[in-house]
């Protein structure tokens, strides 16, 4: 186990997986301090750097692909922290971080939340990230109170969580921004400050910018951290609002995850939320569902459809446009056109039962939605099977835009 001394302000970077045993010392790592006997876990996804607060001895014990480098004055680490503890001491009550995929904002978002306990402060953090979803599941946007010190984002417990039902940021801005600020308004009336947002790394398109964009005028954060240059040259201009705007550095060599990486690192969280999920009953004539345009229109009589094609759906809806139906067997039945007429609708969409199998979906409540798998919609009896780990009163489902297979991977849900 090689064992390493460090002198006081020698920097270190550790590429996981691995762990740091503190023989002698003091370390900090995202602003986390480590005496000696504590002991710090790099995940095989993760890279830290490490800063020796004292002169510091070190047992590494690394694994696999696990390495330590040294790192020098110019690591940011130093930059970052130095961001940090000037936001922390000027006490705000809201900051944003923005950067591209993997540049460090939820490291960076985690670096705030250790500094602010460390000068005694409650901090609140926000993962405004859907598709990574570090603290609660995919496709929600999580709350937490973090107590102590934290390397990894995904330690944290959610408070409260809303339902996005999307991987993908694209198409739910106002969603999301909604649900942002809903979650700011929970935090501060528990008397958490600094409310820290850890945002998506969707940054480098027109579409993104008009978002990341819309979401600083509506939240006004006091501080927003932004990680890059080009960046940096476009955000800059919400300091006319008062907003302290400042600019940091992305490590230079990281843990990169790829897609597999990430789907993993998605899959364990599904796991965790929804694993070991009970049973649960709900009466769809009591409950109102969503998320999917099958549920959105005015009901429609089997019984008609029956009259025109000669087959009976087992539901049908309408809005202003389009017919959808569900029927219990696959069918085909070349007078579907007809009912396009028969009900003046300009589209026709059917599905057949079990579509909605494994369905991702929600229990929307006003303070915190819960993770769900529909197991099945039985449509002529209205009652909606699914399973839940958490039941809570609710009068809303919704559901994602996709399934989850038995190993937790997305497979889209037929639209
Ligand atoms: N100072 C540092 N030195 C080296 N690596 C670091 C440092 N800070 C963060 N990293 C690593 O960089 C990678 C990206 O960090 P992080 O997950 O914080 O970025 P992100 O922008 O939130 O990514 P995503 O877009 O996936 O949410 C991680 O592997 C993290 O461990
Ligand atoms: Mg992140």
């Amino acid at each position: 186990m090689p064992r390493i001394h460090l002198e006081k302000g020698e920097l270190l970077r550790v590429f996981g997986p691995a762990a740091l045993g503190i023989t002698k010392g003091q370390v900090e790592v995202l602003g986390a301090r480590y005496s000696t006997g504590e002991k710090i876990i790099v995940h095989r996804l993760r890279s830290y750097t490490v800063l020796a607060l004292e002169e510091t001895i070190l047992e590494a014990n690394l694994a696999s692909q696990g390495t330590i480098q040294a790192a020098d004055q110019e690591d940011p680490y130093l930059e970052w922290r130095k961001t940090a503890e000037e936001i922390i001491k000027a006490k705000p009550r809201i900051v944003m971080v923005i950067g591209q995929v993997d540049s460090g904002k939820s490291s960076v978002s985690i670096l705030l939340s250790n500094t602010a306990l460390n000068n005694g402060e409650k901090p609140a953090v926000i993962d405004g990230d859907v598709g990574q979803a570090d603290i609660g599941p995919p496709g929600f946007i999580s709350l937490s109170y973090p107590d102590s010190k934290t390397l990894w984002m995904r330690t944290l417990k959610p408070y409260a969580m809303k339902f996005i039902g999307d991987i993908k940021p694209q198409g739910h801005m106002f969603q999301i921004i909604q649900s942002i600020k809903q979650l700011i308004n929970t935090a501060l009336r528990d008397n958490k400050t600094p409310v820290i947002i850890d945002t998506d790394g969707w940054v480098m398109d027109t579409y993104a910018t008009i978002y990341k964009s819309t979401l600083i005028e509506e939240i006004r954060p006091d501080h927003l951290v932004v990680i890059g240059d080009q960046l940096y040259e476009i955000y800059n201009k919400y300091s006319s609002l008062g907003i302290r705007i400042h600019k940091i550095k992305p490590p230079p060599s990281k843990r990169e995850r790829s897609r597999e990486d990430r789907r993993y690192l998605r899959a364990e969280k599904y796991k965790e939320y929804l694993d070991g999920g009970k049973p649960v009953r709900i009466n769809m004539t009591k409950t109102i569902i969503s998320g999917h345009p099958l549920f959105y229109g005015a009901p429609v009589d089997p019984e008609l459809i029956k009259e025109v094609i000669g087959v009976k759906p087992v539901y049908a809806t309408k809005t202003p446009d389009t017919l959808y139906m569900v029927f219990q067997e696959p069918i085909r039945n070349q007078r579907l056109d007809l009912l396009k007429n028969a009900f003046g609708v300009q589209r026709i969409r059917y599905y057949t039962a079990g579509f909605e199998k494994n369905a991702y979906a929600a229990l929307i409540s006003d303070t915190s939605d819960q993770p769900a798998i529909i197991e099945k919609i039985d449509f002529a009896n209205k009652i909606i099977y699914l399973k839940t780990k958490n039941t809570i009163n609710t009068c809303i489902i919704r559901l994602s835009r996709y399934k989850l297979t038995e190993e937790y991977h997305e497979t889209p849900l037929e639209i």
